[in-house]
């Protein structure tokens, strides 16, 4: 191969290079792309979970949204800034997501429809104009009842909702805690229990805990995060207690004890010590007399 040769190759491979380097600089946004809008409008909430995804996903590269910390030398741009909001559309925001360009990972796949818009009211709630124009979703108001299994110390919670009919429904996915209610303050007893899809949460009772005269416990179930499914709280009297024994403690003989009830041995020192200076005051009376009859 002659010299002129290789600058030719070098040269082609070189253009190549530039060539594909711009077709991957170019975004190629369909018109009614960028007119594509959300299913839903932005709530907290939704905001708050775009912000999530947003801090694991998307921070590396893009940086703090505003704060101008992006990789510039990469490609990725600030989407808080000024300049991005303006001409971005949130359309076109959520097709560049879920596109990708040439650093730029597709995001189709990761994440649900659901998730990318949330990403984007995150993105589009740097832009001046923006608004929480939607509401939040009702609170979820739950109810729990609760069952024993006698035979292998375990309570069962079964917790309940409503659905949009009003049709009670099993809750899943909620954090059930147990108490023993106690003078001061409630203890908890294991872990926290997460609902299975039956609604269902259980815990074993330990054994050896302390109940009343009867063995009697005071149970408490109720859901951790009350804000969401209200402050159903649910008791129970459950016999699984070890029985409480009241000692009186004047029964036994003790220092303390009646005069009936001292221990024996401070009993018989005490009539020792005193048959033993009696016998001593009588010896000596009785040695006087002597002595005066002499
Ligand atoms: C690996 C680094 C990297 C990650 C991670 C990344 N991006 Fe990008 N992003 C880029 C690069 C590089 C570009 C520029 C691509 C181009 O213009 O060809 C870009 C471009 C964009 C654009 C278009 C910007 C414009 O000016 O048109 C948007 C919108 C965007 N990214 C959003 C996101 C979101 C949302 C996430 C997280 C889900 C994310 N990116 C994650 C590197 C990244």
């Amino acid at each position: 191969m002659t010299y002129l040769n290789k600058i030719k190759i070098f040269i082609f491979v070189f253009m190549f290079m530039l060539f594909s380097f711009s077709i991957n600089a170019q975004w190629n946004i369909p018109a009614d792309a960028k007119n594509k809008k959300p299913p839903v409008d932005p709530t907290h909430t939704l905001v708050k979970t775009g912000k999530d995804l947003y801090k694991s996903n998307c921070a590396s590269c893009h940086g703090t949204p505003g704060e101008g910390n992006n990789i510039a030398a990469i490609g990725a741009t600030d989407l808080g800034s000024g300049d991005y909001q303006h001409s971005h559309s949130s359309g076109q925001t959520f097709f560049q997501v879920e596109q990708g360009n040439g650093g730029m990972p597709s995001f189709r796949d990761k994440f649900s429809s659901d998730e990318k818009w949330c990403l984007i009211f995150y993105i589009k709630s740097f832009d001046k104009d923006f608004k929480i124009t939607g509401e939040e979703l009702k609170e979820q108001k739950a109810d729990l009842r609760l069952s024993l299994i006698e035979k292998i110390r375990t309570v069962k919670a079964y917790a309940t909702t409503k659905d949009k009919s009003g049709k009670e429904i099993a809750l899943e996915g909620a954090d059930v805690q147990f108490f023993i209610k106690r003078m001061f303050g409630n203890m908890q007893i294991g872990e926290i229990v997460t609902t299975d899809n039956k609604g269902i949460a259980s815990i074993k009772i330990p054994e050896n805990i302390p109940g009343d005269e009867e063995g009697n416990l005071n149970l408490l179930v109720k859901f951790k995060d009350t804000d969401t499914y209200g402050k159903a709280i649910k008791s129970k009297t459950i016999k699984w207690g070890t029985k409480l024994e009241i000692v009186n403690i004047t029964d036994k003989r003790e220092m303390w004890g009646s005069l009936h009830r001292v221990p024996l041995w401070v009993l018989f020192s005490y009539l020792g010590m005193t048959i033993g200076v009696w016998l001593v005051i009588g010896y000596v009376v009785f040695q006087i007399i002597r002595l005066k009859k002499l």
